[in-house]
């Protein structure tokens, strides 16, 4: 029985140990860490922070997995996949010097210059006046040069806020060598399209959507990312191949190249312009996305274990493992809701019980993000996103309607849940 070792501990992690269980010819061993409680029902969960390398080469190696999976981009940054090739344990995701696509904004800007990637105009600046000097009109978008979990973006709509956001970014926090990605906005439609790479090739998974702000309508600040579906109206299969050829297949190129080739997920967000007829990069992840996944691996038919192993390229990493893969979808729609806890993004509230928790429909997945057991045997929110709830449907509407049917009775105090996922795919499906 093959053995996996799934990293991280988030909705993205029991969405991605739920699809190698379901896909896999051959019924894996499934291991995670640290998981939560979530996964604890579906896998065998070991106390070991995702963000501890030494530890999780150890585990990986007592465990004597076949493979292992990383989530987040923590673990990846801090070279987790280099350590675990060093001792010879096949590892699905990016080295560190490959991960520093998402790591470091302006090091993915070299990038996508060298490769011809459609990106934003933008400079990199690193004091408040070069900065100023840098806009060139407003709204403008002002991206922390480092990993900031999703809040390093501001959109300044005038001068006042633009310095004032330079100042806390440059000034404020200081660390040694701080510097702003200055970029130009641009319009349009934002879509994730996610390619699985195996160091030579980038093969497009079915694209989706997310909802980054916290509250309706796209207002309030940003967060990991409120709800998701996919896939999109207007990207079909011949859409999205088109489409990873000019955002993942040169990039993937261009680090072959300099010889510090990509495996694992690169996750492309994208400004789809119809109306201008351009697609261009807003941003890499070099790993799955969170919430996306949760909506797009539900719909994958192909083995995820045997196409991370294949990409992985076995204990010598070698490139080229996905040669002729052609990846099964489920036609239906799947839609993700994000339940967060009270204060969520800036200060989440924890310990609240979450009740509701029973079976649900076939069609329907319950997955936990931010969740813990409390000594009296109760699940209680652990975190800033608590739960993710999946429906699969014929249409976006049944999709969206299935999901809340199930989200409304998943209750806890303060909890957060947007009405409107999906209304988007909804409005262009019947619309
Ligand atoms: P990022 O972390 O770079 O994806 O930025 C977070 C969010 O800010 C994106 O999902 C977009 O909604 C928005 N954003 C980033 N860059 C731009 C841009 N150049 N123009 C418009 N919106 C942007
Ligand atoms: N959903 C955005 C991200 O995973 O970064």
């Amino acid at each position: 029985m093959p053995k996996v070792l799934v990293v991280g501990a988030g909705g993205r992690e029991h969405a991605i140990v739920r699809a190698l269980l379901r896909t896999a010819a051959e019924a894996p061993e499934v291991h995670a860490a640290p998981g939560n409680p979530g996964i604890a029902a579906d896998a065998q969960v070991h106390d070991v922070a995702a963000d501890d390398v030494p530890g999780l080469v150890a585990l990986a190696q007592g465990l004597a997995v076949d493979l292992v999976v990383v989530g987040p981009e923590v673990p990846l940054v801090a070279g987790l996949v280099d350590a675990l090739r060093d001792a010879r344990i096949p590892a699905f995701g990016p080295t560190a010097a490959a991960a520093r696509l998402e790591g470091s904004k302006a090091f993915a800007k070299e990038i996508m210059i060298a490769a011809g990637v459609p990106t934003a105009g933008y400079e990199t600046v690193t004091t408040v006046d070069a900065g100023m000097a840098a806009v060139t009109g407003y709204p403008v978008v002002l991206k922390y040069d480092g990993l900031a979990a999703g809040k390093g973006v501001v959109i300044a709509e005038d001068e006042e806020t633009a310095r004032a956001t330079l100042v806390d970014m440059l000034e404020d926090h200081q660390f040694g060598d701080a510097a702003v990605v200055v970029e130009e906005f641009l319009g349009g439609e934002e879509v994730s399209l996610l390619a699985i790479c195996d160091g030579v090739r980038a093969i497009p998974l079915a694209p989706a959507q997310d909802y980054k702000r916290i509250f309706e309508g796209d207002l309030g600040p940003n967060t990991g990312g409120m709800g998701s579906y996919s896939p999109v109206v207007g990207v079909d299969a011949a859409r999205a191949r088109e489409i990873s050829a000019a955002v993942h297949q040169p990039v993937v190129d261009e680090l072959a190249r300099r010889g510090t080739p990509f495996t694992g997920v690169l996750y492309a967000g994208l400004m789809v312009d119809d109306e201008a007829g351009t697609v261009k990069v807003l941003e890499y992840n070099t790993r799955f996305g969170d919430p996306e996944t949760q909506a797009v691996l539900p719909r994958l038919q192909s083995d995820l274990l045997a196409l991370s192993a294949a990409a992985a390229g076995g204990p010598e990493a070698t490139p080229g493992g996905l040669e002729g893969v052609e990846l099964r979808w489920d036609p239906r729609w799947a839609v993700t809701l994000v339940l967060a806890s009270r204060g969520y993004p800036s200060s989440p509230r924890t310990g609240d019980v979450i009740k509701g928790l029973g079976s649900t429909p076939g069609s329907v997945e319950v997955t936990h993000a931010g969740t813990a057991i409390d000594e009296q045997g109760r699940t209680v929110t652990a975190g800033g996103r608590v739960l993710n709830v999946t429906a699969l449907g014929e249409s976006p509407s049944s999709a969206r309607q299935a999901a809340y049917a199930t989200a409304q009775g998943v209750l806890f105090d303060g909890r957060q849940l947007r009405r409107d996922i999906a209304e988007r795919a909804v409005e262009r499906f019947e619309g």
